[in-house]
């Protein structure tokens, strides 16, 4: 076992007591189906699906198999540049061009959301200079919205402690108030003022995460019709930043599939493309930009993105396996069942804890906000505090920094009497919490 004092790896985004008080049985050793166990010998269902990416579960055959297959037949080949990629990466394209909405014909595989995130910003960018329009290149994004980290794509999430703890960050991104933030009465979201008042001519995107990972708010048809139509009218670019929602996550392949009068010129897609069996995320886009990219006069693709793993071979058979498994299996009809699993034990166990004071559900996305009687929102420390009294109940579960949420985001292939232990242990924990019972890992008291 690893002796807490050499612990050589360490967590961005932790004070450091919490390093030192992982216990070497608090690491993860095994999973099985949707449970994960602990070198303690412990076992979680996992309500949080790893990082919101192991939808299918640990255990699903098809795609270790496909996973194994392809190391055997051919681990790599480059899809950068001149190279010659796999055949089975422009499978893998094909086959999630064919679950996209239509008109979203070319994909462009990436490593991490960030980086498809960035990709997206630069492809927009880069259309704007190609055609003559150097001044169109601010993008808005939605404060508390979340697009990944670094100098680029964590400048586009729309969370300010990260735009300067670390110095200069990728220029020119821009953030409004989404509507759950700032609820308007006449009509015009925010974003559309904010983008009026700095001048629609000189923006070239808008980036959205359909649903707020950040506590499951979820845009409505109405907001983001009226952002699309917007949008076209200034000629602005529409990327709807999938990478959670994504893949089968709300109970169709993409959230744009269930808001059918919005075609968004790009769609980002990560976590869930392989089911977190190995890395991989994609830029997905819309013919009439794909078009657009082509130098009219030498027939040149200029634009230049790209780093050496992207498209993997190996990463595009899982890919490929997931696609299969996601629209062969059920899996997607099991997700709108379990759905509505979850909203029912939720809403009962509202009515016996009405510190519940939001419940927000799309597929197996749901957002929970909680709040003392007198309607004060708990502090995000009482979230975090509830977040390891599940866990001590066995449930994994994500709570998170800006609201007093928790998310749970299990597996998509979870049962009803998986939902059921979910919700059961939500009621001990909210018990625990509210008599003032803690759990007694280290672990815990160093979050608490
Ligand atoms: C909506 C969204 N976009 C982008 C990202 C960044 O993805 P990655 O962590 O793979 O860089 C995340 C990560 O949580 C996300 O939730």
């Amino acid at each position: 076992m690893i002796n807490p004092a050499q612990y050589s790896m360490w967590n961005s985004g932790v004070p450091r007591p919490y390093l030192k008080a992982l216990a070497p049985e608090d690491m993860l050793t095994e999973a099985e189906g949707v449970r994960v166990r602990d070198a303690g010998g412990r076992w979680y269902l996992d309500g949080r699906s790893g990082l919101w990416n192991t939808t299918l579960g640990y255990s699903n055959q098809r795609v270790k198999e496909a996973i194994k297959n392809q190391i055997d037949r051919l681990p790599f080949a480059n899809s950068y540049g001149y190279g010659r990629p796999a055949e089975v990466t422009h499978e893998c394209a094909n086959a999630l061009v064919a679950q996209l909405p239509d008109g979203i014909d070319w994909i462009r595989f990436a490593s991490n959301g960030a980086q498809a995130v960035e990709t997206a910003v630069q492809l927009s960018r880069f259309l704007r200079l190609r055609h003559g329009h150097p001044e169109r290149s601010a993008v808005f994004a939605m404060w508390d919205g979340f697009h990944g980290q670094g100098p680029g794509a964590g400048m586009v999430t729309g969370v300010s402690y990260l735009h300067h703890h670390t110095g200069p960050m990728l220029p020119g991104i821009h953030h409004a108030p989404g509507p759950f933030s700032s609820p308007n009465a006449d009509g015009v979201s925010e974003m559309e003022r904010a983008i009026s008042e700095f001048g629609p001519e000189r923006v070239t995107a808008v980036i959205v995460e359909p649903i707020i990972g950040e506590g499951g708010h979820i845009l409505s048809n109405e907001y983001l019709g009226s952002l699309a139509r917007f949008c076209r009218a200034h000629d602005i670019h529409l990327i709807f930043d999938e990478i959670v929602t994504g893949m089968g996550r709300v109970g169709a392949f993409t959230r744009a599939e269930q808001i059918p009068e919005v075609t968004p010129d790009i769609i980002t897609l990560g976590k869930g493309i392989t089911s977190g069996y190995v890395p991989m995320s994609a830029v997905a886009i819309h013919d009439r930009l794909y078009q657009q990219l082509h130098d009219n006069t030498t027939g040149e693709f200029a634009l230049s993105v790209g780093s050496t793993n992207d498209g993997h071979a190996v990463a595009a058979a899982a890919a490929l396996a997931v696609i299969d498994v996601l629209t062969k299996d059920g899996v997607l009809e099991n997700v709108r069942q379990r759905s509505a699993d979850l909203v029912t034990g939720l809403g009962k166990l509202q009515a016996r804890h009405p510190e519940i004071t939001a419940i927000r559900c799309q597929g197996l996305m749901c957002g929970l906000e909680f709040g003392d009687e007198d309607g004060a929102p708990w502090a995000p420390s009482a979230a975090n505090k509830l977040r390891l009294a599940l866990e001590s109940r066995g449930v994994l579960s994500s709570s998170l920094r800006v609201a007093p949420n928790l998310m749970l985001m299990p597996p998509l292939v979870v049962t009803e009497a998986d939902v059921a232990e979910i919700v059961e242990a939500l009621d001990g924990a909210i018990t625990d919490v509210k008599a003032g019972r803690h759990p007694e890992s280290g672990f815990a008291k160093a979050m608490g």
